[in-house]
């Protein structure tokens, strides 16, 4: 019977409710434009998809291009006049015997929904078939309500027009219809604009079937799977509800989650068993990580593959990047664009890697930046070192090769080469290549001057009443005698003597 089913999605509304000037169909929920959602489960159904765009159509229609696995035709209604409206303009693409009609703003309906509502349509040889939820908050809510009308046959009656008991029990309208091509192509004219709204209501059809004698057939559904989005709290809702439902996945298959509550991940994410997840973690795009690694507190990850038995320490931002097995990173790292840390490495606090290669079992603990380089394997990075990669036009790279040791705090001016078991002294500046077991020094040396401090009779005294006051050279601002005094030293005198 699906094959006899063609898709409607209405997808042209101006998004009001949202309050932001954009199309409320392009906002991620987990990770997935929610305009995605109704495309994917009709996609894996096989069923032909129409849409309906208008506002800001261009961004729509980019985003569903860009994502979906099939060809979605458009069709554009220019003025947004309501839903029977958009409807009226998809007359000429009608083809097969059943149209599916969806609203765009609906993202958690599942394929076993549309199968059953299938179902319940050919069952009952229905005109029109739709599906409903109850919902306990309908009086604070935009749904329209399912009534029987004064005919004492079946009505839609939307929140706007409504003017019964607001607390009263009832069904809504979820805003999924299956209906007889046969009775749309004989029955669409017949909408007419609200009197209220000046809308045209496709909901307004369900009552003109009843009163013309017409099946309707509804199916009832958890509220949980038909929530439409209008607003930025239903919206938050509905994430809510889908990203819990991904954590429970994730948990069935081994991930454990500290205070799953905290985290956020996104649906292209993947996890392997045995891992832990804790609490203030973003997983986001298509983030994969392995088995039995920890992402501690605070971490963020996006597009970022991660191995086996890794840890990422919290605080880090880690994104585009692949970080192999047993690695250590963090806290407080940087790990970005096209970053490959290998095997075994540990990237330390403050250490930031951009479009980098770190070997297996290379170190760069502390504060460091490590941009467009290629470090191999066994390198140790000293605490404050600087790959110079950028001189102001260009980019430039800097290769490490195996088992060098580059001193603390060494600025390494790149197009540069060190080349395998050579070593940097600590405080140098290294410009020129450097050939395999060597030892390069670009630093000044220090000079010592013995007794020097001897002829300062006046730093010499404040140094000694500071410590005879018994305070180890602090005074009571907390400031450092022994620092205060240095600056009364002409270091001109110190270094050009
Ligand atoms: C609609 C239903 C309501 C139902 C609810 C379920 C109508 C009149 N009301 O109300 O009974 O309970 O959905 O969520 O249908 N759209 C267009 N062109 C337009 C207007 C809207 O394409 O001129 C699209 C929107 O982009 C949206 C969908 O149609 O994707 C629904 O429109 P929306 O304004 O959200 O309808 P609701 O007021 O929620
Ligand atoms: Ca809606």
């Amino acid at each position: 019977m699906i094959t006899q089913v063609q898709a409607l999605i209405l997808a042209a509304g101006k998004s009001t409710r949202l309050n932001t000037g954009k199309s409320k169909l392009l906002e991620p929920i987990c990770g997935q434009p929610m305009i995605m959602y109704p495309i994917r489960l009709l996609e894996a159904l096989q069923i032909p998809i129409t849409m309906v765009v208008g506002y800001q159509k261009e961004e729509v229609m980019l985003a569903v291009q860009d994502a979906a696995a099939f060809p979605v035709q458009f069709v554009t209604q220019e003025e947004q006049r309501g839903t029977g409206h958009a409807i009226m303009c998809t007359r000429d693409v009608w083809q097969k015997s059943t149209i599916l009609i969806i609203n765009g703003d609906t993202p958690l309906i599942t394929q076993q929904i549309i199968k059953d509502l299938v179902h319940k349509h050919v069952q009952t040889d229905a005109a029109i078939t739709f599906i409903t939820a109850h919902y306990a908050d309908v009086a604070r809510s935009g749904y329209g309500r399912v009534c029987v009308s004064e005919q004492g046959g079946i009505e839609i009656v939307e929140a706007r027009n409504f003017t019964g008991d607001s607390e009263a029990p009832c069904c809504i309208n979820a805003g999924i219809y299956l209906v007889k091509k046969t009775f749309l192509d004989a029955y669409i004219d017949t909408l007419i604009p609200n009197g209220l709204t000046k809308e045209i209501y496709f909901t307004d059809l369900v009552k003109i079937a009843s009163d013309n004698g017409y099946g309707v057939s509804t199916l009832s559904v958890p509220f949980d799977s038909i929530r439409g989005i209008n607003t930025f709290q239903e919206l938050w809702a509905t994430e809510q509800i889908q990203r819990a439902d991904l954590m429970k996945q994730w948990m069935d298959r081994g991930v454990r989650f500290s205070m799953p509550q905290q985290v956020h991940i996104d649906l292209g994410v993947h996890i392997g068993a045995g891992t832990v997840i804790k609490g203030g973690v973003h997983l986001t795009g298509n983030t994969i990580i392995g088995s039995n690694c920890t992402i501690a507190e605070f971490n963020s990850l996006h597009n970022v593959s991660v191995g086996d038995n890794t840890t990422i320490h919290s605080h880090c931002i880690i994104a585009d990047s692949q970080i192999q097995d047993n690695v250590h990173v963090g806290p407080f790292a940087h790990v970005r664009t096209n970053s490959l840390i290998q095997n075994n490495s540990v990237i330390g606090n403050f250490v930031e890697v951009k479009n980098s290669t770190i070997g297996a079992h290379t170190k760069a603990k502390h504060l460091s930046y490590v941009g467009d380089a290629h470090i191999g394997s066994k390198v140790n990075i000293g605490a404050g070192t600087i790959t110079c990669n950028y001189d102001g036009a260009q980019k430039h790279a800097t290769i490490i090769e195996d088992n060098v040791f580059i001193g603390s705090n060494n600025t390494l001016v790149a197009p540069l080469t060190i080349h395998k078991n050579s070593f940097t002294a600590a405080g140098s500046t290294i410009t020129k290549n450097v050939p395999e077991y060597s030892l390069a020094f670009g630093r000044a040396r220090q000079v010592t001057k013995e007794g020097y401090m001897r002829s300062q009779g006046d730093t010499q005294r404040m140094v000694t009443d500071a410590l005879s006051e018994g305070n180890d050279g602090q005074n009571s601002s907390g400031q450092s005698f022994i620092g205060a005094t240095k600056t009364h030293i002409d270091t001109s005198t110190v270094y050009l003597d």
